[in-house]
């Protein structure tokens, strides 16, 4: 049967020879054959053709006519399809009758529509489904999805753990690697429509001529695979640039000078998509420095863009040496006040913790408390805390935990309402990723983190989905359709963050790693000049206890949430262990769920998360004969690493904290090497 054709093609499709060290990412599982007869495009339009020859590149030998069309074409417009439903972006994949034969139409509202349906049809069958009975639809709840490279002009990566970064600065704009394609075409097979191009720590120089240059070469390879360009704006560029004497905001001459180098860059770039700002941030210039608030900077850039259709992303991950208010805190007050007072072509953007992308922190307060304000969610894809490339942890978890958590502001509503714009109805919302993406042959330093990279494009798409059905998606498609394959590699995956928090420090500790690389651990340093940078100001440990009081005896913090959700954090009893030391300061002889007490908890957390790295380890290895042998030894070399390292974390902690609390270790546990 045609099913079995197909099932019988997808498993014993071979793998082209390059495939194997990972460039491929998720798109290979498929066989490549040419099947030019079979796929028909109405339509001739860059975007359409690329839809048209995505599936002649990715389908088995037996498959049943396919037409890629837009719903304006005259023969799909005569079927009354549901396509009022679908927006801008969204496709429907069906099996119709068009001029008198059976096909699957692949169609959405636009090309670009068109081109995520090609990619969820092929996604659809790398994952073992089936041509005959497909029928799917989808529209992106997420208006802008967007990667934030943290590249440098040097092409150094901040925070990258796999090569330098991809953008070829010194050969651009003449010559466009085909990586470039590439890429492209990866982000929208998972639906990105964006991508900062620079660091947040932005150099002046990106916005000279030049650069300007680069990032139209780029936009140009980009533009058809449905992706936009933006660029991180330093917010002092009229002094640098201009020769401005001043930055500030509600100085004419300066917004001049930014309406003016808008305008040139959308000369260049037709639909640039506009400006990312880190302003008065770890030492980045922002119109703080003028007296001026965040909003009158923002709105600054976002009149010198709105002409053109472009938007302001503002970041909200501020804080201030001089400021002693708990770090935790420090955004939510800067930025609540200004609800309301943001151009609306502005989204302030939010990192999903209110510290910065530690292995587990609860959600941000600042989502539900800005309704009048569309607030982006900034997740970090690169595992600056999560073990560089190195460590297998995938993030589908973190990311839908913060996602599903609920804000306490309106009843019911979750940080994802929030982030797609439904909470308040708000024409824009958005998700970001801190990409993990360098010029490693496998582009994330691991196959494994590929998956994040994924994860994090499928949950913008959709931020409803779970992770673990985006898990059991990656495998597929990245190592075929074997069950067991798929089964062991999700279940690996599923666990794998909640290792690192506990072998890194659980029960809601947070900010325990060595300075400045931030890998391994540190929770000893107490010696950084800025105090908010010290471990020791987050854990406060002592001989008597453990924990940050953020309750409203200590920075209430907790003050900053509503509702229920600041009801139970303000009492351990009430708090979810997983977050208690986050809020609460408590007596390492507490009595906690599992009947142990606090210190043997959190020994045994430690334990725990060794345990099943070295689990993962024989997971893998059962896998050995199933997986080719490039992808298969660099994943167990790195576990090796991982299980080494998850000890060194695990013994340097408990080390520290026996030389703090004077704690003998409970009975039967390994003392630390
Ligand atoms: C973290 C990270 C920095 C980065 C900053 C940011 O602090 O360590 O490298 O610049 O976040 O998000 O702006």
């Amino acid at each position: 049967t045609l099913i079995g054709a197909l099932s019988v093609s997808l498993v014993m499709a071979a793998q082209p020879a390059w495939a194997d060290d990972g460039y491929a990412l998720w798109l290979r599982s498929i066989a490549k054959v040419d099947r030019q007869a079979v796929v028909t495009a109405l339509g001739d339009s860059a975007t359409l053709t690329l839809a048209a020859s995505e599936l002649r590149r990715a389908l088995p030998m037996e498959t049943p006519a396919i037409v890629v069309a837009t719903a304006s074409a005259p023969s799909v417009r005569a079927l009354t399809l549901p396509f009022s439903t679908l927006g801008d972006e969204g496709y429907l994949v069906c099996n119709v009758t068009l001029n008198g034969k059976r096909v699957i139409l692949v169609a959405g509202n636009s090309d670009r529509g068109t081109l995520y349906g090609a990619f969820a049809l092929i996604r659809h069958l790398a994952t073992g489904g089936q041509a005959a009975a497909v029928n799917l639809r989808s529209a992106p709840k997420v208006k802008l999805r967007v990667l934030n490279h943290w590249d440098n002009l040097d092409e150094s990566v901040e925070r990258g753990y796999a090569g330098q970064s991809i953008w070829d600065w010194w050969t651009l704009p003449d010559f466009r690697d085909p990586r470039y394609t590439d890429y492209a075409r990866a982000n929208a097979s998972i639906g990105i429509n964006g991508t900062v191009l620079n660091n947040v720590n932005a150099k002046a120089d990106s916005l000279t001529a030049p650069y300007i240059a680069k990032a139209a070469a780029l936009a140009n390879v980009f533009r058809p695979w449905g992706m936009r360009v933006y660029l991180s704006a330093r917010f002092s560029a009229p002094i640098e640039l201009g020769g401005l004497k001043t930055a500030d905001p509600r100085d004419p001459a300066v917004a001049a000078w930014w309406k003016a180098k808008a305008d040139e860059i959308y000369r260049a770039i037709p639909d640039f998509g506009g400006f990312l700002v880190k302003a008065n941030s770890e030492g980045q210039p922002g119109p703080r420095d003028y007296g001026a608030s965040h909003a009158d900077g923002a709105n600054m850039l976002a009149a010198a863009v709105r002409d053109h259709g472009g938007i302001v992303m503002w970041r909200a991950f501020v804080y201030a040496e001089t400021d002693p208010e708990d770090r935790a805190k420090q955004a939510y007050s800067e930025f609540k006040p200004l609800d309301g007072t943001f151009a609306d072509n502005v989204l302030v953007q939010v990192k999903n913790g209110a510290i910065d992308f530690q292995p587990r922190e609860p959600f941000h307060p600042l989502f539900g408390a800005m309704p009048r304000t569309p607030l982006m969610i900034e997740f970090q894809i690169t595992k600056e805390y999560l073990g560089f490339a190195t460590h297998l942890a995938y993030l589908g978890p973190l990311f839908t935990e913060v996602l599903d958590a609920k804000t306490g502001q309106k009843p019911g509503e979750t940080v994802a309402d929030v982030v797609d714009g439904q909470a308040e109805h708000h024409k824009l919302s958005g998700m970001a990723g801190v990409a993990n993406i360098g010029r490693d042959r496998d582009w994330s330093g691991s196959t494994f983190n590929q998956s994040n990279w994924y994860a994090f494009g499928r949950l913008a798409w959709d931020p409803d989905l779970s992770a673990e059905e985006i898990a059991r998606s990656w495998a597929a498609q990245t190592f075929g359709t074997d069950r067991q394959v798929i089964d062991t590699v999700t279940a690996m995956m599923m666990g794998s963050r909640e290792a690192v928090v506990d072998y890194t420090g659980a029960l809601g500790l947070a900010h325990l790693m060595a300075t400045g690389h931030h890998y391994g651990p540190g929770p000893w340093v107490s010696d950084l000049a800025r105090p908010e940078w010290n471990p020791t100001y987050y854990h406060r440990a002592d001989a008597n206890g453990i924990g940050f009081d953020r309750t409203a005896s200590g920075s209430n913090a907790v003050g900053q949430y509503a509702g229920s959700v600041a009801k139970s954090f303000a009492k351990p009893e009430t708090t979810p262990e997983s977050m208690l030391l986050w809020f609460h300061h408590l007596p390492w002889d507490r009595r906690m769920a599992s009947g142990r007490n606090l210190w043997e908890d959190l020994v045994a957390h430690y334990d725990r998360g060794v345990a099943y790295v070295a689990q993962m380890q024989r997971q893998w290895e059962g896998l050995r004969s199933k997986i080719d042998a490039e992808r298969w030894q660099k994943t167990a070399t790195y576990l090796a690493v991982q299980e080494r390292e998850a000890r060194w974390w695990r013994d340097a902690s408990l080390a520290y904290w026996m030389s703090v609390n004077h704690r003998p270790l409970p009975a039967g546990v390994r003392a630390p090497e």
